[in-house]
């Protein structure tokens, strides 16, 4: 059974169809690189993949069920997005890093949050820095931390990499790349043709709203 099943789907909003009759298959521990020109649909794909839109045709099923008998809350933790522009929210930094424990009724877990820091070569300090002055590529780090505090069983991540130098390009990328060892399933969109052939193996091209290709790499 796969993880993630997409069956005829299409997307259409004002009369305009933006994607068109997706029929794909994600296995548990797939590293799938998402790769197309601009305004292919590729973010619209990963928004159906975390059901944060429906389809206006076809259907989407998660562990053989539909996408609609699950509570969105339950989909929200168990699959996790990572915006193209990276959301965060409030004041401080540490308001984005307890959301995760307060929607759980849970407390702070000091400790991974300071695990987690670390391997995005971050300080704690960050904490109680102003969400406003933080650089574009902190923002999207920051952004990360946040998805990754309770581990979800699928990872999208949409172009999380563009803000960043090299350096930080291969911190996110090693950080990525051991939680799929470890068996979070990702799917990855990047402009990057080295990065998209790099880790995955498969790689989808979505082009005009359908799927082109879906080449197994590995
Ligand atoms: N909610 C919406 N309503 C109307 N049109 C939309 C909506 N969301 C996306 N579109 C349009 O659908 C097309 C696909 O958008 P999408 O954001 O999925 O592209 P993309 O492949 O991620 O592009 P990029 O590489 O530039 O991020 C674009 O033409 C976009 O303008
Ligand atoms: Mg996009």
């Amino acid at each position: 059974m796969s993880l993630l099943e997409f069956q005829n789907v299409s997307f259409a909003n004002d009369d305009k169809t933006i994607l068109k009759n997706l029929s794909v298959s994600i296995d548990q521990g797939d590293f799938i690189s998402i790769v197309g020109p601009s305004g292919s649909g590729k973010s619209t794909f990963l928004k159906l993949c975390s059901h944060l839109i429906s389809p206006t045709n076809g259907k989407i099923n998660f562990k053989g069920n539909n996408f609609i008998d699950y509570s969105p809350t339950e989909l929200r933790k168990s699959i996790a997005y990572c915006f193209q522009t990276p959301y965060l929210f409030g004041d401080t930094v540490m308001e984005n890093i307890n959301f995760p424990f307060s929607i759980r009724n849970v407390k702070l877990d000091q400790k991974r949050v300071s695990e987690l820091f670390f391997l995005f070569h971050m300080t704690i300090d960050y904490l109680n820095k102003d969400t406003k002055n933080l650089s574009g590529g902190e923002k999207q780090r920051i952004a990360l931390i946040r998805s990754l505090l309770f581990k979800p069983e699928i990872l999208l991540l949409d172009e999380i990499t563009s803000a960043l130098d090299v350096d930080n390009t291969k911190i996110v990328e090693n950080v990525i790349t051991s939680l799929n060892k470890e068996g979070i399933t990702v799917l990855w969109i990047t402009h990057n043709l080295e990065q998209s052939r790099k880790y995955a193996n498969k790689l989808l091209a979505i082009e005009a709203g359908e799927i082109k290709s879906l080449e197994v790499l590995k």
